[in-house]
Order: C-alpha cells, then sequence, then structure tokens
C-alpha cells in the first residue's frame, strides 16, 4: 500500500502553553487543517514506529470524520497498533487510562471539553504522552513550531473502517484495534473503591442523580452507576452522547447544570447529585439543597480519602491549581502531608503524580484527580464521593458541615467578566503588574495586603520555571484575591477573578456567599479598575 504525502499549508495553530488546539468546527473542517496539526504531533515525536497509539473522544461534531483520517495517518506514519474506542468514544480519563495500561506510546484526544459543540460549537485535539497525561510544554512546544512550517501530510487511501464494532482491522502494516471504551475504565475504578459497600448504600434506598449532559460520560454511567452499583435506572440523566450535547453548554457547574440543580433543590431531592462535562474529566457534585463548591470537595475527599480501598495508606501529598481555594491546606496540614501549589491547568499536576509527591489534586474549575490516571476525572470523584458516603453513612450536608466545623469554611466564588476586548485585558494585566509590588501592606477597609505578586512557579521535580501565572493578592487573616487571564478562552479575552475568605466560627457558616465576599470584590476593583477598563458593571458568570 502505497503512503500518500499530501501538501498542506501552515495553520495558525496551537497556544503555546495550552495543552491542545481548540477551534470552530468550521476551522477543523478546512482542508489539511487537522491534519496539519496530526503531522504536526508526528513529526516533534520520535521512536514510535511499530508501537501503540490510542485514539477517542468526546463524541461530539466531526468527532467521525476526524477519527477516521487519524487513523489513516497513523498507519501512514508507521504506528503498529492503534487502539481506538467504539464509535470512536473515549472519556478524557479512560483515554489516559488505556495509554497508561497497555503501555501505549502516546494518544490523540478529540474534545472542546466543556465547550458547546455541533456544526457551529467547538471541536479540539490534543496529544497525551506515555504517562496518559497531557503532553508536556517541551512537546507543545515542538508540535506548535512545527504546524507553522509542515508542508506536507502522510496518508493512505483506504476506506473507512466501521467503528460500531468491537473487533480488529488493518490499515496497511497496522493494527487497529476497535475497543470497549468503559472496561479499562471499569476494571480500574472496581480495584480504588469499594463497589460491594456502594451497592449495599444503594441497596438501603440511598438515590442519586447523574447528568451526563449529553456528552461522553452516559455510557460510562449507565454501566458503573446503574449496570454495576444498582442504582434505579433513570438515575443517570442525559444519559446519551450526542454531536451537539442537545444544544447545551456541557459544563458542569450549578449555571449550565440547572437541569440537575432544580432537581436538586426541589422537594423530592434525591441524596446525591452529580454531572459531568464533555469529555468527563470534569465534576460537579451536590447535596439536595447544598452545591459542593470543588474547592470543598478537594478538601473533603482529601480528608476522607483513606476509606477508600484504593487509598487506604493515606495520601503522599496534595496538589491544588493556584486560584483553588485553600481549603485543602488546612487538611494536608492536618494530615501532616505536602500541599503544592500549582499554575492553572492540569498539565502541571503530571510530575507530582509520577514523582510520588502528590496522590490527590484538584481545580476550583471543577477537576479533581488523583495518581490513577494522568487527568482529572468526574466518575472518579462521584465513585470517591459514594465509597465515603457508604462508609460514612451520613448525608452530603452532614459531611460538608461537619468539615467545615473542623477545619473551618473557605467562602469561595469566581466571577468572569468574559469576552472583553483584548487590549483592555492587557492593559488590565500591565496595570497590576505594574502595581502588584506596592500593595504590600496597604489598607482596604477591614483589609490590610499581607503580600502580592504575580505567582511564579518552580516545579520541584524538574525544576522547571512558570513565570506570570496571575496576580495574588493576599490579606491578613486569610482572605485572598485572585486575577488571571483564561488560557481557553475562544472569543476575546475573559478575566478571571477568584475571591477567597477564610471563615472559622462555625456560627458564621451559614452566610450567602456572595455577601460574604462583596467587600473583596469592591476591593478589587478599587485595585484593578475593572469596570473602568472594561466597561462591565457585572461579571458574566459566577461560579
Ligand atoms: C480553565 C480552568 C482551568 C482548567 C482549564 C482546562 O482554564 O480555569 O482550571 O484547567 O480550563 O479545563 P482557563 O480558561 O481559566 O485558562
Ligand atoms: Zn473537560
Amino acid at each position: 500500500m502505497q503512503v500518500q504525502t499530501v501538501p498542506t499549508t501552515p495553520i495558525e495553530g496551537q497556544k503555546p502553553g495550552t495543552s491542545g488546539l481548540r477551534k470552530k468546527v468550521a476551522v477543523f473542517q478546512g482542508a489539511g487543517y487537522l491534519e496539519n496539526f496530526v503531522q504536526s504531533v508526528f513529526d516533534a515525536l520520535d521512536g514510535f514506529a511499530g508501537q501503540t497509539l490510542v485514539v477517542g473522544g468526546d463524541g461530539r461534531f466531526h468527532n467521525d470524520v476526524a477519527i477516521q483520517k487519524i487513523l489513516k495517518m497513523a498507519a501512514a506514519n508507521g504506528f503498529g497498533r492503534v487502539l481506538v474506542g467504539r464509535a470512536g468514544l473515549l472519556s478524557t480519563p479512560a483515554a489516559s487510562c488505556v495509554i497508561r495500561k497497555h503501555r501505549a506510546y502516546g494518544g490523540l484526544i478529540l474534545s472542546a471539553s466543556h465547550n458547546p459543540g455541533g456544526p457551529d460549537g467547538d471541536f479540539g485535539i490534543k496529544y497525551n504522552i506515555a504517562n496518559g497525561g497531557p503532553a508536556p510544554e517541551a512537546v507543545t512546544e515542538a508540535i506548535f513550531a512545527r504546524t507553522r512550517t509542515i508542508s506536507r501530510y502522510l496518508t493512505l487511501d483506504v476506506p473507512d473502517l466501521d467503528l460500531s464494532r468491537l473487533g480488529l482491522a488493518m490499515i496497511g502494516q497496522t493494527r487497529i484495534e476497535v475497543i470497549d471504551p468503559i472496561a479499562d475504565y471499569l476494571e480500574l475504578m472496581q480495584r480504588l473503591f469499594d463497589f460491594d459497600r456502594i451497592r449495599e448504600l444503594i441497596g438501603s434506598g440511598f438515590r442519586l442523580r447523574f447528568d451526563a449532559m449529553s456528552a461522553v460520560t452516559g455510557p460510562y454511567a449507565h454501566a458503573i452507576f446503574e449496570q454495576t452499583l444498582g442504582a434505579a435506572s433513570g438515575s443517570v440523566i442525559n444519559g446519551t452522547p450526542l454531536p451537539d450535547f442537545g444544544g447545551h453548554h456541557p459544563d458542569p457547574n450549578p449555571v449550565h447544570a440547572a437541569e440537575l440543580m432544580a432537581i436538586m433543590t426541589g422537594a423530592d431531592a434525591p441524596d446525591f447529585g452529580a454531572a459531568s462535562d464533555g469529555d468527563g474529566d470534569r465534576n460537579l457534585i451536590v447535596g439536595p439543597g447544598l452545591f459542593v463548591t470543588p474547592s470543598d470537595s478537594l478538601a473533603i475527599l482529601t480528608a476522607n480519602a483513606h476509606l477508600a480501598p484504593g487509598y487506604q495508606d493515606g495520601v503522599a501529598g496534595v496538589a491544588r491549581s493556584m486560584p483553588t481555594s485553600r481549603a485543602a491546606d488546612r487538611v494536608a496540614e492536618a494530615l501532616g502531608v505536602g500541599l503544592y501549589e500549582t499554575p492553572t491547568g492540569w498539565k502541571f499536576f503530571g510530575n507530582l503524580l509520577d514523582a510520588g509527591l502528590a496522590t490527590l489534586c484538584g481545580e476550583e474549575s471543577a477537576g479533581t484527580g488523583s495518581s490513577h490516571v494522568r487527568e482529572k476525572d468526574g466518575i472518579w470523584a462521584v465513585l470517591l464521593w459514594l465509597n465515603i458516603l457508604a462508609v460514612r453513612r451520613q448525608s452530603v450536608v452532614e459531611i460538608v458541615h461537619g468539615h467545615w466545623a473542623k477545619y473551618g469554611r473557605h467562602y469561595y466564588s469566581r466571577h468572569d467578566y468574559e469576552g472583553i476586548e483584548l487590549g483592555a485585558a492587557d492593559a488590565l494585566t500591565s496595570h497590576l503588574r505594574g502595581v502588584v509590588d506596592t500593595l504590600r501592606g496597604q489598607r482596604f477597609g477591614d483589609y490590610r495586603v499581607e503580600q502580592a505578586d504575580d505567582f511564579r512557579y518552580l516545579d520541584p521535580v524538574d525544576g522547571s520555571q512558570s513565570a506570570r501565572q496571575g496576580i495574588r493578592i493576599q490579606f491578613e487573616g486569610g482572605a485572598r484575591i485572585v486575577m488571571r487571564l483564561s488560557g481557553t478562552g475562544t472569543e476575546g479575552a475573559t478575566l478571571r477573578l477568584y475571591l477567597e475568605q477564610p471563615e472559622p466560627d462555625p456560627g458564621r457558616h451559614g452566610l450567602d456567599v456572595q455577601t460574604v465576599l462583596a467587600p473583596l470584590a469592591a476591593i478589587a476593583d478599587q485595585i484593578a479598575g475593572i469596570r473602568q477598563r472594561t466597561g462591565r458593571t457585572e461579571p458574566s458568570v459566577i461560579t
């Protein structure tokens, strides 16, 4: 079979420093666009001849077309074997699991995560390395550089494969295995968690609702929660993956998971609610009438992880992204384990997990995970919660309130200003960088700045440095303001403002979150001039 060398032209590719390429579907449909990126990945790597590549995606519009192209290109480039999920599906954490378990060279994951899908929505692709995690910066830089100079890609002129059934096929010399997207993942979950105990809990009348948001976790949730753990059928809602996610925004936060929130605040609310995003790596946890913030969830999971068999020896350490609240820090202190503060983005956890410094990690943006894979993992977080509930036999509300009573409550919220003008965003950032060193010791009403900086991360494992990761303003008494620009938005710039106010007194744990944080929001505006520079009087989204 003849390898075809197709001429192509450089693309406006992935932003360096971001783990993956995310664009409108129409861009990916452009001639040679996807091919250019995929070939750039292969050109940036070496030593993969005869090795295994894993391919799968979240099932969004264009997933099927892209996968067929990738299979032919992987064969033309000399991979020995490709493992592809049935129907082209693999959740991001399941892809990470499959890469690790089958000792693959790496994997290509097709997803734009929580961004909307469909012909007018977003599409995306990223490359993960052999440890199952997103490619580190050195690799993404090399891929990016290649997208700028590439002039040809390699493919084979063969018909599309039928991916709807498990089985084997050959493209040229390359063995294509259509695998069950759930089996390896389920097996890993059964090793980490006490499924019998969770089954008992559910058998005792405990009711749960999982909203798959018409995205990739539907089949996983049906198989795990309903078929394996015995939850009543109907416990999984929006459980069929749709190319356009039913027109919704598959982002599991209280705003976008409105259907689940309505159920959980309704009269006959089940005991436990959860949701995951487009590609299955994010999670939302909610009890009857109580949204558990991702920052609190990380802290609570850390304090209770030892109740699950996979973590019975305790955690080696905890890692959280810098803007994530410091609720987890309190638990790490109590456990006497390390706490690592990393820049935003999952890839920074990889080294800590590989080195065994951290066992659990999480981000305020609804990502929680552990050393079991190298991606955040929505269903894993739900199972750890269920395992804890099954052992403690307390309600979600009791567990959360008990946690606050013991460690203090960290009132926390993120205010997003989306789609602001790039010029305004740049001006705001340079202004902040200009004043940040002068803030120390300054007084704003009852608040006095203890420390302020533009966060710089020194990776304790490989010594690499990442500068300019966000402005941190810390006040005496523990309150904190963080401001940074989003690296994932596709239109204009997004300013993220993170507010945190610790409250040790249990008598003050029932206050309204935004009311508690209002003084900090006002201080942030005073320091950064948000309203004046962006022309906005309100954030676009508050989570
Ligand atoms: C956002 C989240 C961040 C997460 C990333 C990818 O990035 O804030 O925690 O890792 O999406 O899911 P941002 O847009 O803030 O750069
Ligand atoms: Zn995601």
